[in-house]
C-alpha cells in the first residue's frame, strides 16, 4: 500500500518539477539597475486563461501611471480585480495584452530576480512560518540588525505587543507557540515587507483586521518611510486612501474613476456610493479628516 501511495506522490512531484513556467525570465541586458522611479500600466488587459474573449477578461484597458513618492490606492468591490492588478507588477502573471512598464522598461524585459528584488508585497492573507517572531520578520533579510527589526516593527505598530511577550522577539509562533490574532499576523507581515526596503511597496488589503485607530497610526508611521517609494494600497476603507496622491476606483475589471479623494467625491458616482455606505446617508462632506 505504501509503495503504491508513494508512487502516486512521486508522479505528482515529477509533474510539478517538469512543468514549464508560463512566466519566461528575461536575460540580463546589462542595463542599469532598476530604481522604481516610475511605473505605468498601458492598455492592460488580462484574463487568467489567456483568452481574449470579453467574458473571460478580468482586467480591461487599465491605464495609469505613478512616480516615486506617490501612493496609489485602489478601492472597489470584491472581485473587481484589485488583487489581480497588483499581481501583474511582480509578474506573478503576465498581461494578456498591453504592458506594464517600470522606469521605461517593459517588465517582461527585466530579469525576474531584479524585478522582484525591488518589490515588496504584503498579501491579502498574511502567512507566518513556524519559528520565532524574529525569524518571521527577518525572512527576506536574514542578516538584519536588531535595531532595524525593531524599527520596522514599530512602524508596523507591533513592537509594543512583541516586547510585552515573555520571550519578546524570540517567541515562537505556530502550533507550539503563541496564538496570534489576524491583526497581529498582518502587522508582522507588514514589518517583514518593510524590512527589505522595497522601492515598490504593495499592500493588498493588509490592514483589514486592524482597528481604525491602529491603522491610522500605521499610516502616519509609514509616511516617513514611503516618501521614496511607489506604494500601492488596496483598501476597503475610504479612510485608508484619503491621503493617496491617486485613488483608482475599480468596478468589474475596469477603472471607473481616478483622482484624489476630493476629485472623486465630486465626480465619481461609484466612489460617492462607497463613501455613503461608510459614512452614512449624510451629505457628502468635502472636509472629512
Ligand atoms: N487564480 C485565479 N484563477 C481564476 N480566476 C481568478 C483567480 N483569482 C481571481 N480570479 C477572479 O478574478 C476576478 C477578480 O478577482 P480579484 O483580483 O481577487 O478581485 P479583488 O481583489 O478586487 O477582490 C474575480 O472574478 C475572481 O473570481
Ligand atoms: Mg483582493
Amino acid at each position: 500500500m505504501d509503495v503504491s501511495r508513494a508512487n502516486v506522490s512521486a508522479q505528482r512531484i515529477q509533474d510539478v518539477l517538469s512543468t514549464e513556467p508560463s512566466i519566461v525570465d528575461a536575460k540580463s541586458e546589462g542595463k542599469s539597475a532598476l530604481l522604481g522611479e516610475h511605473i505605468s500600466f498601458k492598455h492592460v488587459n488580462f484574463s487568467y486563461n489567456n483568452s481574449k474573449t470579453a467574458e473571460d477578461s478580468i482586467l480591461r484597458d487599465i491605464n495609469f501611471e505613478a512616480s516615486r513618492g506617490e501612493t496609489v490606492a485602489i478601492i472597489g468591490s470584491t472581485g473587481a480585480g484589485k488583487s489581480t492588478l497588483v499581481q501583474l507588477i511582480p509578474r506573478l502573471y503576465d498581461v494578456t495584452s498591453g504592458s506594464v512598464v517600470i522606469d521605461g522598461r517593459d517588465i517582461r524585459n527585466i530579469p525576474l530576480a531584479e524585478l522582484r528584488h525591488n518589490i515588496g508585497m504584503v498579501l491579502q492573507d498574511s502567512f507566518l512560518f513556524t519559528g520565532s517572531i524574529r525569524d518571521n520578520i527577518s525572512l527576506g533579510k536574514v542578516d538584519a540588525k536588531e535595531e532595524d527589526i525593531i524599527e520596522v516593527a514599530k512602524i508596523a505598530q507591533v513592537h509594543d505587543f512583541i516586547s510585552k511577550l515573555p520571550h519578546g522577539y524570540d517567541t515562537k509562533v505556530g502550533q507550539k507557540g503563541v496564538n496570534l490574532s489576524g491583526g497581529q499576523k498582518q502587522r508582522i507581515s507588514i514589518a517583514r515587507t518593510l524590512l527589505i526596503k522595497p522601492s515598490i511597496l504593495i499592500m493588498d488589503d493588509s490592514t483589514s483586521a486592524l482597528d481604525s485607530e491602529t491603522e491610522r497610526k500605521l499610516r502616519n508611521a509609514l509616511k516617513g518611510l514611503i516618501k521614496d517609494n511607489i506604494t500601492f494600497i488596496i483598501a476597503q476603507r475610504i479612510s485608508s486612501c484619503i491621503d493617496a496622491e491617486k485613488i483608482l476606483v475599480m468596478d468589474e475589471g475596469t477603472i471607473v474613476g481616478s483622482g484624489t479623494h476630493q476629485e472623486l467625491l465630486e465626480n465619481c458616482t461609484v466612489y460617492q456610493d462607497i463613501y455613503r455606505s461608510q459614512f452614512g446617508e449624510r451629505e457628502v462632506s468635502y472636509e472629512h479628516k
